[in-house]
């Protein structure tokens, strides 16, 4: 099993970038998270961070017959990007949405996902630990996919 585990703009200033919301560990934190999050589980794993929409896209449209599931945190593209949504559901890999904060009790523009639509389920308001709980759910989730 093999998922592609991607990070939208400025996730990778986390430690600098608003602590009181996005807490004190950096980026490098995150990524050996989700790294041993994946050891743990023995699924073999890629990581991409990007500030850019069309990087993003790009990856997600390149996951398709090379990964068997996808964790996204589209960071602010969550709340704009149909060009996102349309990727994942071009690729039709199943994907998990993942938010550090709790956005739903954030600020009104923050309330629409559109990545989120074409996600099978969405951790939010977990820290790094959302990344773990993602990753177990994909696995459990493409099992199931698999046993039918
Ligand atoms: C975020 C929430 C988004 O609203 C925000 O734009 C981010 C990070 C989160 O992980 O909580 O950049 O996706």
């Amino acid at each position: 099993m093999k998922l592609l585990i991607l990070n939208g703009p400025n996730l990778n200033l986390l430690g600098l970038r608003e602590p009181e919301i996005y807490g004190k560990r950096d980026f490098k934190a995150l990524e050996a998270f989700i790294r041993e999050s994946c050891a743990e589980e023995g699924i073999a794993c890629e990581l991409f961070q990007s500030n850019h929409e069309g990087a993003l896209v790009d990856k997600i449209q390149e996951a398709y017959g090379v990964f068997d599931g996808i964790v996204i945190n589209p960071a602010a593209y969550t709340h704009t990007s149909v060009a996102i949504l349309d990727a994942l559901k071009a690729v039709s890999l199943p994907a998990v949405e993942v938010h550090l904060s709790d956005v739903k009790s954030r600020e009104d523009f923050r309330q629409i996902s559109y990545a989120g639509r074409a996600c099978v389920k969405t951790f939010m308001g977990l820290g790094f630990e959302g990344y773990r709980q993602a990753i177990r759910f994909l696995k459990d989730y493409l099992r199931g996919e698999s046993a039918t």
